[in-house]
């Protein structure tokens, strides 16, 4: 039996983000990026040391944490990096099986598998350590039928006018990537793979990937059938300081840079952003030129991709339309891409030296370089 049979990893259940003020959080992912709220947790939930709010489109489900008082044990993580990705929880068939396997393979614990009742039914999981302070949660919610778990109840009808809330057209979590710190990124890809039973996709090195300043390496692994993509990235040496480098001081370590929430309509998609203030990264005009004769036939009308900033890119497989936008909070962090694939299972590689120009004037900007 391989690896994989053994450790069954389903799909993302969930993405919980620490931040220093949860209620604004879910303002914004609901008012720009067209979340729905679904669940909260907090003082009026009989929760005591923190606030949630569970926030959902399409098969996406966010959870944003905030601490309600000095001595909850994550406050000075935002300190430390700021709003971030705490956790990424994989939904298992057994969290038991999961936890014991993955800590006989290495991982380090840090929640024992549990299971919590209440009226709705039994939540279970357990929790091991990633890269930096990130965690992942085994999760099994097979038999719980309440809003998100145990803590949560479905959103206060009241606080939210449905009159007011236009989905933006996310459809899932295309995948997560994770910036580590220099000459560890085999290090944990060999956890994702020995410890996890991932699998390695497609490789590429420096060269590839490097511009006169900024440069990275990044190898890509991958589960649950291609369901779940974990591409990380190390700084690599440039001639001034790398994009990931830029991330690793400013998060104070290794933690999520991105996350690609996948759309069918990505120009759809970009403009209702765009219409909620979303800011995106531009790349030159001239990277519209011959676009055509690079790609070949897209459905797509290139004038409108040339307008809104969507790159494309295209492998044997088909092709790509992707943006990312700029970081999403005053830190130079977490930001996310918009994802439509048109039969390509890349991840854009094509565009990587237009984009991290783009990136390295915004460093430039920030005086970063
Ligand atoms: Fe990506």
């Amino acid at each position: 039996m391989s690896t994989v049979d053994e450790m069954p990893l389903r799909k993302i259940d969930h993405v919980r983000f620490f931040v220093g003020n949860a209620r604004q959080s879910a303002y914004f992912y609901r008012n720009a990026y067209g979340f729905d709220v679904v669940a909260y947790a907090g003082l009026e939930t009989k929760v005591k040391h923190e606030a949630g709010y569970v926030v959902q489109q399409g098969g996406i489900t966010f959870v944003l944490m905030s601490p309600l008082r000095a001595n909850h044990p994550d406050s000075s993580r935002l300190i430390l990096h700021g709003d971030g990705v705490s956790d990424i929880a994989l939904q298992v068939d057994d969290v038991r099986r999961a936890y014991n396997l993955a800590v006989e393979r290495g991982a380090v614990g840090v929640v024992g598998p549990r299971v919590i009742e209440d009226q709705y039914g039994h939540y279970e999981f357990a929790t091991i350590r990633a890269y930096g302070d990130t965690t992942h949660t085994f999760v099994n919610r097979d038999r719980y039928k309440g809003a998100f778990a145990p803590g949560f109840d479905p959103i206060d009808p009241s606080r939210y006018n449905p009159a007011t809330y236009h989905p933006t057209g996310l459809l899932a979590i295309d995948h997560i990537v994770g910036n580590v710190e220099e000459g560890r990124m085999n290090e944990w890809v060999e956890y994702y793979r020995k410890v996890l039973g991932f699998e390695q996709l497609v490789s590429f090195d420096d060269e590839d990937i490097s511009t006169e300043y900024s440069a990275l390496m990044s190898k890509v692994v991958q589960s649950g059938r291609g369901k779940i993509k974990f591409p990380i990235n190390e700084p690599a040496k440039g001639r001034r300081k790398s994009q990931i480098e830029e991330y690793i001081d400013f998060y104070g370590g290794a933690g999520v840079q991105h996350i690609a929430m996948a759309t069918n309509d990505i120009i759809k998609t970009v403009r209702a952003l765009k219409a909620n203030d979303v800011s995106f990264l531009r790349v030159p005009k001239t990277y519209y030129e011959g676009l055509r004769s690079r790609v070949g036939d897209i459905k797509e009308d290139i004038d409108e991709l040339a307008e809104l900033g969507i790159l494309v890119d295209r492998d044997d497989e088909g092709y790509m339309l992707q943006i990312f936008t700029k970081p999403v909070q005053d830190r130079p962090t977490l930001f996310f891409e918009i994802i439509q694939r048109e039969g390509s299972k890349s991840f854009g590689k094509g565009n990587f030296k237009a984009l991290f120009e783009a990136i390295e004037r915004e460093q430039d900007i920030r005086g970063t370089l």
